[in-house]
């Protein structure tokens, strides 16, 4: 962990590399703090209800308001300190249930029943810019006015889209890095989805930064090559094979920690289809449920109890488990000394230098770079 307090000078290369601590005060989490991000599903909330969340190791109240509007303000009441979701949401306001102080959205107090009329004014727990899109809610947890919020136009043309979030116990940066390697593919989803819809063998990998992130590219025996964008700070963006025949999907992952030993992965599938193919693939999302995060078949697999080979799940759950053995068989954090990267690493490689450049501007106090969401998905399937 390292302190904000320190000068620039005492963070060292090591400390600008520490991309897995991003809790308060550490360099990587106000860099995290510094982009909108996803911290719910939609759906999950409904009206008139509140929910505690927990994103990079600090504690928040999530609640939406009678009419539907969606606000995140702090985790406890002012008062003494209870926690602020067990309360009763009130219009566009949430009540304590401990004495009943009113809070608005803004986390300005509204009433106090027990005390004078002028208390309340004076009192006023921190509020975060929410927004709803995509079937997710988006937060900005940062400091002073949030950047532009991002659009993705092309998860917004006609079709059918699906979202969805799974927790997992390890360090969120395991699955960044995961997301911009090529060659697990070919390994990890030996057999799955991937393997039948062509995406196999070693392929060969480049990469380059663009003014969203990273542009990776896996270029096959064949001369296919498939790209997959990764988006700063944590999104990747690639197309995944259809589940019915709806086509290839473009799937848009976030992986937001929750704290530096758990994460929350937020996934956007869009599929481009309409009519009965669309009724179709809905059918088939809703006979297979709520993706599962792996986590259960993935522990059987590294305590050996099970072969990776032997899981027979529904699709998506077996590209999960085989991810979470894989990211997870890592430790819940990586080990980023002691580890061996070759020539095939390149987007890992050129990855960790943006981020040590960005995490290094900010502990200098100079400008980070502006990134941009590209206009249009250049992601191809590479089969
Ligand atoms: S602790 Fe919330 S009103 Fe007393
Ligand atoms: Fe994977």
């Amino acid at each position: 962990m390292l302190a904000l307090e320190q000068t620039p000078s005492e963070h060292g290369e090591k400390g600008y590399a520490d991309f897995s601590s991003t809790g308060p005060g550490t360099l990587a989490g106000r860099f995290l703090r510094s982009f909108w991000q996803p911290v719910f599903v939609s759906r999950q909330l409904q009206a008139g209800r509140a929910t505690p969340l927990r994103i990079m190791g600090q504690d928040y109240t999530l609640y939406r308001g009678s009419g539907g509007t969606v606000h995140l303000i702090a985790d406890r009441c002012a008062h003494r300190g209870t926690q602020l979701s067990t309360g009763w949401v009130e219009e566009d306001c949430i009540r304590c249930f401990y004495h009943g102080w009113k809070y608005d959205g803004s986390g300005q107090c509204t009433e106090q029943p027990a005390e004078d009329a002028s208390f309340a004014r004076k009192v006023r727990i921190p509020s975060y810019p929410t927004r709803e899109y995509l079937g997710l809610v988006f937060a900005y947890l940062g400091e002073g006015q949030p950047p532009a919020f991002p659009r993705y136009e092309h998860m917004e043309d006609e079709g059918v889209v699906h979202s969805y979030s799974v927790l997992l116990p390890y360090n969120y940066f395991n699955h960044v890095e995961n997301s911009i390697d090529p060659v697990h593919v070919g390994f990890v989803h030996r057999t799955s989805t991937f393997s039948e819809s062509g995406v196999v063998g070693v392929p060969t990998v480049s990469a380059e930064e663009t003014d969203f992130g990273l542009a990776v590219y896996a270029t096959r025996t064949g001369g296919a090559v498939r790209q997959t964008n990764f988006e700063m700070p944590t999104s990747l963006h690639l197309k995944i094979p259809p589940l019915a025949d709806e086509g290839w999907r473009s799937q848009l992952l976030w992986q937001i920690p929750r704290d530096d030993f758990s994460h929350c992965t937020f996934v956007v599938l869009h599929a481009a289809a309409g009519g009965d193919v669309a009724d179709r693939y809905r059918q088939r999302l809703t006979e297979l449920g709520q993706p599962s995060s792996g986590a259960e078949l993935g522990e059987a697999i590294l305590s050996g109890r099970l072969s990776v080979d032997e899981i027979e799940e529904h699709p998506t759950n077996v590209i999960n488990v085989q991810d979470y053995v894989a990211q997870r068989g890592q430790g819940v954090i990586a080990d980023r000394v002691n580890e061996r990267l070759g020539r095939s690493d390149v987007a890992i490689i050129l990855l960790r230098k943006i981020w040590t450049r960005e995490l290094r501007a900010l502990a200098e106090g100079k400008p980070i770079k502006q990134w941009k969401v590209p206009e249009r998905a250049t992601i191809t399937a590479g089969v």
